[in-house]
């Protein structure tokens, strides 16, 4: 042959290009240096049941680019999970002349080989000529062994892409474990610090209104003041901190997804109005989702999500709340176009007492997380592309139609 096609091909196959770009390059050179004139590599997708052109090189103007399940010769090969050809006597001749018209176009002649590794079927390598080539039998035990090295260079891929998915998903269940550690930390610490607090804060906040009460119209009223709003922040604070800890149990109830934000939004009507936020919101009906929900705690979940996002846009923008299903999930996105938030600080929007708010404390969102972690359900956030935040909750839904509250 004066060129080793086999040692190229394992070259290729080996290299540390992305796996698209080897195949093209296996196809490539099988077209260059074997006796046929077309070579397509279709790879098999386990989960939709269809075959998709991966690489290709050669003649064909009319290259099939998809194969649904049981269509064409690539079914057959993994039918049969063997090589075939146009030849082959075991293929029904009705099939192969539906075939001329939609598959082989004006090629008379195609070769598959099944691309199987480990007993796994990944694919096939499509083979077309014009004219039926003389393949001698080293050529053909040559061919066997490049569908084999494809195949076992497409297995170590996945297993790669699987490997590094099972990683990443590791990774995310351990910082889902260092939240949780952290808001125990602060659920232990900070409650009981915040339960001492509270009441001597209450009897501030109360000889405080009778002061004010006595300055009537003083001088010094105005400082009262200022105490006053102090007071009931500091009583918001530790509020939060206590709701952080609070593991009372959940009043579950049927829901229907959307009335989870109607009430919420309808708070933050007037807020976002006064912003110049237009409220856009597309709902799922048909059968509306239905969630079981503390809608008490679920209002407050998304209270703080909302608030952000108004916080977000002091110069108007737009808040957009909408649902859908995804799988076992409802799912509510609400997206605002307030900036977003730095790639930097998205690990730490939950941690509590982050904030970047000059009268913040931080706490909303970890509410927020563990509202919906109680529940059963997960949230993320992720810039958009309307330059702000996406917040993302999932709640399991429930079928029974019949248990609707409201
Ligand atoms: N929609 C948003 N757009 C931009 N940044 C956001 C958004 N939502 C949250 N953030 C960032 O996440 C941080 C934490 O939010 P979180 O609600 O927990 O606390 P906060 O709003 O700062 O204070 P508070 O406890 O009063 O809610 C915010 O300070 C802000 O930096
Ligand atoms: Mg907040």
């Amino acid at each position: 042959m004066g060129y080793n096609i086999l040692s190229k091909v394992i070259e290729l196959t080996d290299s540390n290009e992305k796996l698209a770009e080897r195949l093209k390059g296996v196809a490539l050179e099988l077209n260059a240096h074997l006796p046929f004139d077309d070579s397509s590599i279709y790879l098999w997708n386990h989960k939709e049941k269809t075959f998709t052109l991966s690489a290709a090189a050669g003649s064909s103007t009319e290259r099939k680019h998809f194969y649904s399940k049981g269509e064409g010769l690539p079914a057959e090969v993994r039918k049969k999970r063997r090589t075939i050809d146009r030849e082959s006597t075991d293929l029904d001749p009705m099939k192969i002349s539906a075939l001329e018209k939609t598959e082989l176009d004006n090629f008379r002649y195609a070769k598959l080989y099944p691309l199987i590794s480990n007993d796994l079927f990944y694919g096939v390598l499509y083979l077309k000529a014009i004219k039926k080539p003389r393949l001698s039998p080293r050529r053909e035990e040559m061919l066997t062994v490049i569908a084999k090295q494809l195949s076992a260079s497409i297995q170590c891929e996945t297993n790669y892409t699987r490997l590094k998915r099972m990683h990443r998903e590791r990774e995310k269940l351990r910082e889902r474990l260092v939240h949780a550690e952290k808001i125990m930390a602060l659920g232990e610490l900070s409650a009981t610090l915040a339960h001492e607090i509270r009441t001597p804060l209450v009897n501030i906040g109360g000889f405080t209104a009778r002061l004010k009460k006595e300055l009537g119209e003083n001088t010094c009223a105005k400082y009262v003041d200022r105490m006053s709003t102090e007071v009931t922040r500091l009583e918001n604070i530790i509020n939060n901190i206590l709701s952080v800890a609070d593991e009372h149990k959940l009043d579950l109830k049927a829901h229907s997804l959307d009335s989870l934000t109607a009430e919420p939004i309808e708070i933050f009507k007037d807020s976002c109005a006064s912003h110049n936020i237009t409220v856009r919101t597309e709902q799922l009906t048909d059968p509306a989702p239905l969630v079981m929900a503390d809608i008490d705690q679920i209002k407050i979940a998304f209270d703080n999500i909302i608030a952000n996002a108004i916080q977000s846009m002091d110069k108007g923008g737009q808040l957009t709340v909408s649902s859908q299903r995804e799988g076992e999930f409802a799912v509510i996105t609400i997206s605002d176009s307030g900036g977003g938030i730095p790639p930097e600080l998205m690990g730490d929007i939950f941690n509590p007492f982050f904030t970047t708010k000059e009268r913040g404390t931080g706490l909303g969102l970890t509410i927020t997380h563990k509202i919906i972690t109680r529940h059963g359900g997960w949230i993320t956030a992720k810039n958009n592309d309307t330059c702000g935040v996406s917040f993302t909750v999932g709640l399991r839904s429930i079928n029974n139609h019949s248990a609707i509250t409201k």
